[in-house]
């Protein structure tokens, strides 16, 4: 089955060609960062422009990539949620035309449940179900637990900043100018040799039972220690890393063992994150779980893995269903 997938919930406009759900055909990503670097963040307004500019030359493109026609598409899949409404609305009304156009039906995905779909497109080793979910990116941290598709238990998530926000923030207030200075961060970090600062800033909730996360502590306690400390900005980038990076794996290792999972699956930007995936990678081995990661251009936004959430979720809007809701759940 061929799955057609389109996502613009943000400021990438991307769209996939998926083969059951985890052979990717072809994809084509246009993003308008360079845009909202000269800003210092995203302007929702800008972001939404770039898209309906984007969207029609990106699904060409990767159809074209595939070498396939919207013919032998079998289903059309769209993110409709959570994103930029004004981003979201350019994918939504492209994936309702293409349905209403060739009577193909059309899958409602939503982007958090599309992150996990990452370690399922291309992988040598496919995950085994249940599994645990940590999911990273720049708007969300979150933990779930996926008993099977289609049937997942939120199990915690941020209580304030998400974790990407969390770098991100922290690397401004460090000096790194970057825009979205997470990845420059730990670059930075990498550069210290001895860290003296070790075990110096928090590791906020890391003992607690629950599974939520707070980082917005730590960047406070990062800039009281960059105000306090004459130690060079990349020890205490590396200080800020280690922090943020044990929480996140020691509390996926607890979630881990609690709900008796062999699985653990990582998604989203921070999932790039070198330290995270080593960490997390050591720590899972040592407790006998198998962990899955996608590569890197599976972790940060795309269309490849909205289409194979669309293939595991197959839950269909009819053509009257799709003609009928202008916003097809993305306003839920
Ligand atoms: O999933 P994503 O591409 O977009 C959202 O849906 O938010 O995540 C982007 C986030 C940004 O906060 C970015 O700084 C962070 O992921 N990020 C990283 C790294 N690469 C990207 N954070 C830490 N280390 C990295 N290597
Ligand atoms: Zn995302």
């Amino acid at each position: 089955m061929l799955i057609l997938g389109i996502e613009t919930s943000c400021d990438e406009t991307a769209a996939a060609v998926v083969e059951d759900g985890v052979k990717c055909l072809g994809s084509s990503l246009a993003t308008s960062r360079e845009l909202h670097e000269k800003t210092g963040g995203v302007i929702p307004e800008i972001a939404a422009r770039k898209q309906v500019e984007s969207i029609v030359p990106v699904i060409e493109d990767c159809l074209e990539k595939a070498g396939v026609s919207l013919e032998d598409i079998d289903k059309l899949a769209v993110t409709v949620g959570p994103g930029l409404i004004g981003s979201l609305v350019v994918g939504v009304a492209a994936a309702k035309s293409l349905a209403l156009a060739t009577g193909k039906p059309l899958i409602p995905v939503n982007h958090l449940v599309g992150h996990i779909y990452g370690s399922w497109v291309d992988a040598e080793v496919l995950p085994e179900l249940p599994a645990v979910v940590l999911i990273v990116s720049g708007g969300h941290t979150d933990l779930v637990l996926m008993k099977n598709h289609g049937d997942l238990e939120y199990l915690g998530g941020t209580l304030d900043d998400a974790a990407g926000e969390a770098f991100d923030k922290t690397a401004r207030l460090l000096g790194i100018k970057k825009y979205l200075g997470g990845a420059e961060l730990s670059e930075v970090a990498s550069e210290c040799k001895v860290n003296d600062l070790a075990g110096k800033l928090p590791r906020p909730k890391i003992n607690d039972e629950d599974f939520d996360f707070s980082f917005s502590g730590l960047k406070t306690a990062v800039k009281r220690l960059a105000e306090e400390s004459d130690e060079d900005v990349s020890c205490m980038a590396r200080e800020f890393e280690d922090a943020a990076v044990e929480v996140l794996v020691k509390k996926t290792i607890r979630a881990s063992e609690q709900y008796g999972v062999r699985s653990i699956l990582l998604g989203g930007g921070v999932a790039a994150n070198k330290e995270l995936r080593e960490s997390l990678q050591k720590e899972s081995s040592a407790g006998g779980f198998a962990l899955h990661v996608p590569p890197i251009h599976l972790c940060t936004d795309n269309a490849i893995y909205i289409a194979s959430a669309a293939f595991f979720n197959q839950v269909e809007k009819s053509l009257e269903e799709i003609a009928a809701d202008p916003s097809l759940g993305i306003m839920d």
